[in-house]
């Protein structure tokens, strides 16, 4: 032994004495397997649904985010094989499902929006794309994707601004008065997956109609690839308010993707790819190396926790358009490889490998919750769906066996004001009215803003 040696020894005894890391090997499967085991277990830290008198899959507050948790978990259990928490996943998204299989339980569903409720949609057909299996009594996960477009597309609104899904359902809600772009984002990936996994054309010509009518808007520019935020119903959908946030962007990426793989048609890869240029400059910026994902609010430590968690769902869509689309495959796994160094570096927190929210800080910045738990997974698991082509979403053509009910879901459940709809209590409406006008208040101070400064 050399001098070297020992000070090589010495190097690592140090490092092991004041890091505790998640190592990550990002060429090496079992490495990234275990980062990933790592994170998901600090992800289901935050989780008691499946304990003694808690309600499964339920988070009071943040509802849609438990769609996020399972999102992850199933991704988690499909490309590593570890089926720890597959009877949690499973208990929780039949519990949320509601009483007409359309995720509109009735104790939150006086106060969802579309995006919410559309991302449970979201999970129900990732799970029967991954073959995770049905419950026996309950629900098939197809039939849970198809109540909630069912119940969406009786809500497409042309009373305004030429059609869309309004924000919210109830007029008392502030963001009625709004079309966003991921609540018709979302039921546009929804209808694309719907039409792959069970080749009904019905579903196909919605995915093309809110595309379109996006198109038609100042939501959606097919010139310069932008897409915007919200409109506001008032002025017919003039003036966008702009911010830029992943989600709305992966959304149309991979929801196009699937319409490519769908149609064969060279106008979604055009827009797979168009997207992706907008999508790479601006949440993968140049100052970080243009391959480490950020999403704006970061650098000001502003996102909430539904922003914090963009970039999970980004980075996974991301390598699912990778995988329908192989041409993309070189550009987007050098950005999932580099995010996912970074957030494993950014795993070194409270002495227990809690993970941070700016990934491109390469160390842990102090934040902890939930949401840093999963993208972290998220975006460890991208890197192995990647190299997955053999276990890519299936069909009904292809494996996938997800009973399908193409009536399922029903719009006397609630969001029409139908029979079953439950008594609205003061609580709910200030409850609701409170997460609403927090929303608009920023929405208003943004248009403010843009209004001054371009005055
Ligand atoms: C890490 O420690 C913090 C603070 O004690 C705790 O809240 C969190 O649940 C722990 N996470 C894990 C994965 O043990
Ligand atoms: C909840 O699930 C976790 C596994 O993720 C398990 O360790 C725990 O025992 C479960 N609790 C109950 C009450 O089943
Ligand atoms: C709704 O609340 C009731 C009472 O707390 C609870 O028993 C039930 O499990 C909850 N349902 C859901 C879907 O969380
Ligand atoms: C669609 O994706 C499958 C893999 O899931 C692939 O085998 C097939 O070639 C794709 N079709 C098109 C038109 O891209
Ligand atoms: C296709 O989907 C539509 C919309 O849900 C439904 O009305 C129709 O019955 C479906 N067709 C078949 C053959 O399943």
């Amino acid at each position: 032994m050399n001098w070297f040696h020992w000070l090589t020894i010495w190097a690592a005894f140090l490092q092991a004495g004041i890091s505790h890391a998640i190592q990550l090997s990002i060429d090496d499967d079992d490495s990234i397997k275990s980062a990933a085991e790592q994170a998901a277990h600090g992800m289901f830290m935050w989780y008691s649904g499946n304990e003694t008198g808690q309600n499964p899959g339920a988070f009071p507050e943040k509802w849609w985010e438990g769609s996020a948790l399972f999102m992850a978990a199933l991704q988690y259990w499909k490309y590593t094989g570890d089926t720890t928490y597959n009877a949690e996943t499973s208990q929780g998204m039949e519990h949320q499902s509601g009483d007409a299989g359309d995720y509109m339980p009735s104790n939150y569903s006086t106060y969802l929006g579309n995006d919410d409720q559309g991302f449970w949609g979201l999970a129900a057909m990732l799970a029967a794309e991954l073959q995770f299996p049905d419950v026996k009594d309950g629900f098939s996960w197809l039939s849970l994707a198809q109540g909630v477009f069912n119940t969406q597309v009786e809500r497409w609104d042309t009373t305004s601004c030429g059609g869309g899904l309004r924000w919210q359902l109830f007029t008392y809600q502030a963001g009625y008065a709004m079309k966003n772009t991921i609540s018709n984002g979302v039921l546009f990936q929804l209808s694309a997956r719907l039409a792959r996994y069970t080749n009904n054309q019905t579903y196909a010509d919605w995915a093309e109609k809110i595309y379109d009518w996006m198109g038609s808007t100042p939501l959606l520019n097919e010139d310069t690839w932008h897409i915007a935020d919200s409109v506001n119903i008032d002025d017919n959908c003039k003036s966008p308010g702009d911010n830029q946030w992943s989600y709305n962007y992966g959304t149309f990426i991979v929801g196009s993707a699937y319409m490519y793989n769908y149609t064969n048609d060279d106008k979604w890869l055009k827009r797979v790819n168009g997207f992706l240029g907008t999508t790479f400059s601006t949440f993968f910026p140049k100052n970080f190396g243009g391959n480490t994902m950020q999403e704006p609010c970061e650098p000001l430590e502003v996102c909430n926790n539904n922003e914090i968690l963009f970039k999970g769902l980004v980075t996974s869509w991301l390598a699912y358009t990778a995988l329908f689309i192989p041409s993309t495959k070189d550009k987007i796994q050098p950005k999932l490889k580099a995010s996912a160094e970074a957030a494993a570096d950014s795993c070194v927190g409270m002495g227990n490998n809690t993970c941070g929210v700016r990934w491109y800080q390469h160390k842990w910045d102090g934040w902890n919750g939930m949401e840093e738990q999963i993208i972290a997974t998220n975006v460890f698991t991208s890197n192995l769906i990647i190299e997955s082509s053999d276990k890519g979403p299936v069909t009904s053509d292809t494996g996938g066996d997800s009973k399908s009910n193409p009536n399922a879901g029903s719009s006397s459940d609630g969001d029409d004001g139908g029979q079953t709809l439950k008594k609205i209590t003061t609580g709910d409406k200030a409850g609701a009215g409170i997460l609403t006008a927090l929303f608009v208040g920023v929405w208003v101070g943004m248009v403010a803003f843009m209004i001054t400064g371009a005055g």
